[in-house]
């Protein structure tokens, strides 16, 4: 990472008289006698912004500086722009959009009160130039000699989308002025880049019941569109997105609530080819409710754009369906990791929920190389902490106070311990130990009933299948998840400790009271979740006996999942590690509603809100929350990686120095290939049914302890070959 920048000659600047929607566009032209040997640009904005140096794009950062807790920490980039100044007059240009600084955000609360937050956009930068031979170098720096203008970007936000004027002709110059925002809390870019990442051509153009023109990218992705249209100067084009169609095949997209996620756009004369630059969407569907000629699907392709994360993780199976999850988990993950974890891309919210984040951290690190990506993150958590603790419902907090609840502010001690787990990476853990402690201590200091978490509000098992009617919380207990996540969080930071070296004995005492007074007040567990979080978090006197209750109840249920945010990412673990593997392949591999399968049916490309997001007779949830690109049930492939191909890290041995590799065979799944590629090199795990014999393929790169079935033996790096 480059060294933070702590003098700058910059001043920040916005336009001196507003400009109401339209974006700005800042500039400043100088004279070069001669290119010079270097030329060094350091940008950062109040809203999103994207720069130009004698027309040129200055790198390929979209949405820069990101989203972080502006006013704590915000970032600026670093770009190496050389080879664009030239000899003679120079121009920089800097386009500033909303960006998440200034939209409405989140939409429930804002359009209710009126869009109040009226947060003024601004820019800091300077340009700089080495010696170019004749003289001594300089520094074009943003003060009050720049200019600022309108620009052909009528209007960009988060929500609501973007207009462009082709035909705009700036005709005006005006004024900036200096303003003030903190110079200390700017910091280098921290997390990974946000980038234009894939390219997905539109697979068909539908003509609707309605009479509509919809474009079908066949996935549902966040980015945006990019079209080429053959037009004349004025006519109009105006474009909705959409996840899915509705029950009569229409264009669909009441799900976005108050998010209205439209591109308006005036064409030029001729061949033109545009996209969106200062704001994102969440579609799979386009609307075109007006477009001059008969579309083509040619014409549109869709533009991926994400954090740029190497992907680490890769997962083929016999098993069509489960190879689909798969690819839906990643989509999922991708189109919501644009720079923040967020819930969804596409509706009102698009926020850092914390409970969703904790639930998906550790597929997410496996799926790719989210180390940076959960180190900004995670700084941002901890910047938004409250002097008590207390860990806000999303980061960076868009909501009007802070308020926590058991299961999401939990991400503050999870989501660093399996970072540690996935990388080792010790000076991370370091850096979060106190917001990891702070978390714990809250608790302990604001519950009513000593060593169980009790009086607090809380999301529940949100969106347990269990719910009772009008409910979005399952019927698991909120003060036995609360307490469970406080022992689970208490649990993770003795072990972060000593990981550090410190004395735990403190919260390890702290731990086994919580245990002991877990175990008193709730003797019995009533749903499948209270299940699966006494056993995987050790809270049960008896695992084994809990575990195969477990098994009984999701037997008498049906054989099928009832479980929400809070018990889905380890049912399947809690069963295959006790014995009943064949039943967590039944319900990995059940079709029918509901189950991780049902949505592929109704054929999903992304991971659903709901288990029931649109049900068997085609008709939908609901309309007021029912995202179809909300990661959190896609914390399952974790147990492709861990149970079924059997990768896991050693815990003495974080980062997979050391692994425990113990497949799970199952005849219904076929075989599975899995790869992981770790600190310490390429894991790979596959298994083969051959008539009833399986032959396994193992190859790790570090000492290993492989167990398959009552086999159990440690090797060293090599490829080893079994049969059971
Ligand atoms: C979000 C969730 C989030 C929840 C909190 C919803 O609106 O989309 O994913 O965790 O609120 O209960």
């Amino acid at each position: 990472m480059n060294s933070k920048k702590t003098e700058w000659t910059a001043k920040w600047i916005r336009p001196k008289e507003t400009m109401g929607d339209a974006c700005p566009v800042f500039s400043k032209t100088w004279q070069q006698e001669k290119t010079p040997e270097s030329a060094v640009l350091y940008l950062t904005s109040l809203g999103v912004y994207e720069a130009c140096i004698n027309g040129n794009r200055v790198g390929d950062y979209v949405l820069a500086p990101g989203w972080t807790v502006y006013e704590k920490r915000l970032q600026y980039q670093e770009y190496d722009v050389t080879g664009l100044i030239r000899e003679g007059e120079n121009e920089i240009q800097i386009t500033l959009g909303k960006g998440w600084y200034a939209s409405p955000m989140p939409g429930w609360v804002e359009k209710e009160k009126q869009r109040k937050k009226e947060r003024k956009t601004g820019i800091l930068g300077e340009l700089i130039l080495s010696a170019d031979g004749a003289s001594n170098g300089r520094v074009i720096a943003t003060d009050q000699t720049w200019k600022v203008s309108q620009g052909p970007v009528r209007f960009s936000e988060i929500y609501d989308g973007e207009s462009f004027d082709a035909t705009f002709v700036s005709d005006k110059e005006e004024e900036v002025c200096e303003f003030s925002w903190p110079i200390e809390t700017l910091i280098p870019q921290q997390g990974e880049q946000i980038r234009e990442m894939e390219r997905v051509c539109a697979r068909e153009i539908i003509h609707t019941p309605a009479g509509e023109w919809v474009v079908d990218f066949g996935q549902n992705i966040t980015g945006y569109v990019e079209f080429t249209v053959d037009a004349h100067e004025g006519e109009q084009i105006k474009i909705l997105h959409g996840e899915i169609l509705g029950k009569d095949g229409n264009f669909y997209n009441e799900n976005y609530r108050s998010a209205k996620a439209e591109i308006n756009y005036v064409c030029r004369e001729g061949k033109q080819t545009w996209h969106p630059r200062l704001t994102f969407f969440g579609f799979r569907y386009l609307k075109l409710a007006e477009f001059p000629e008969e579309p083509k699907a040619e014409q549109f392709t869709a533009i991926a754009v994400y954090s740029d994360m190497k992907r680490t993780g890769f997962i083929r199976t016999a098993h069509e369906g489960i190879n689909q999850l798969f690819s839906n988990v990643l989509w999922g993950q991708k189109g919501n990791f644009l720079d923040v974890p967020t819930d969804c891309p596409q509706r009102d919210e698009r926020l850092g929920w914390t409970g969703d984040a904790q639930t998906f951290t550790k597929v997410a690190s496996y799926n790719f190389d989210v180390e940076r990506f959960f180190r900004k993150w995670l700084r941002d958590l901890a910047a938004d902490q409250l002097e008590s603790g207390s860990v806000p419902q999303v980061v960076p907090n868009f909501l009007p106070d802070c308020r926590e609840s058991a299961a999401w502010g939990d991400a503050a001690t999870v989501c660093p311990w399996q970072m540690y787990m996935t990388y080792g990476n010790t000076s991370d853990l370091a850096e979060q130990f106190e917001s990891m402690k702070k978390w714990v201590d809250f608790i302990t200091q604001s519950t009513t009933t000593k060593c169980l978490w009790t009086g607090g509000e809380h999301f529940g098992d949100w969106l347990g299948l269990d719910s009772p009617p009008g409910s979005y919380r399952g019927a698991s207990r909120e003060d036995f998840i609360a307490t469970a996540f406080y022992a689970h969080s208490t649990h993770l930071v003795v072990k972060a400790g000593r990981a550090l070296g410190r004395d735990m004995s403190g919260y390890e005492e702290l731990f086994q009271e919580i245990r002991k007074a877990f175990q008193k007040e709730y003797p019995e567990y009533l749903t499948q979740t209270e299940h699966v979080i006494a056993v995987w978090f050790e809270l049960t006197e008896d695992s084994q006996k809990t575990a195969d209750a477990l098994a009984e109840m999701i037997v008498k249920d049906g054989t099928q999942i009832r479980t929400g945010f809070v018990g889905t990412p380890y049912i399947l673990h809690v069963l295959s590690n006790y014995g009943h593997t064949d039943l967590a392949y039944t319900l990995l591999l059940r079709e029918k509603y509901p189950s991780w399968l049902y949505p592929i049916s109704k054929g999903a490309t992304t991971i659903w809100e709901h288990w029931d997001g649109i049900m068997a007779d085609g008709s939908l949830w609901s309309s007021d929350m029912n995202s179809f690109n909300h990661y959190s049930y896609g914390s399952v492939a974790d147990w492709l990686y861990e149970e079924a191909a059997g990768i896991k890290p050693v815990e003495e041995a974080p980062g997979f120095a050391k692994a425990r590799i113990t497949p799970r065979p199952d005849k219904r799944l076929g075989w599975i290939d899995v790869s992981l590629s770790t600190r310490h090199g390429q894991i790979r795990s596959a298994w083969r049914y051959v008539g009833d014999s399986v032959r396994f393929e193992i190859t790790t790169p570090v000492e290993s302890e492989i167990v398959i079935g009552d086999r159990r033996e440690t090797v060293m790096p090599g490829t080893y070959t079994y049969w059971g």
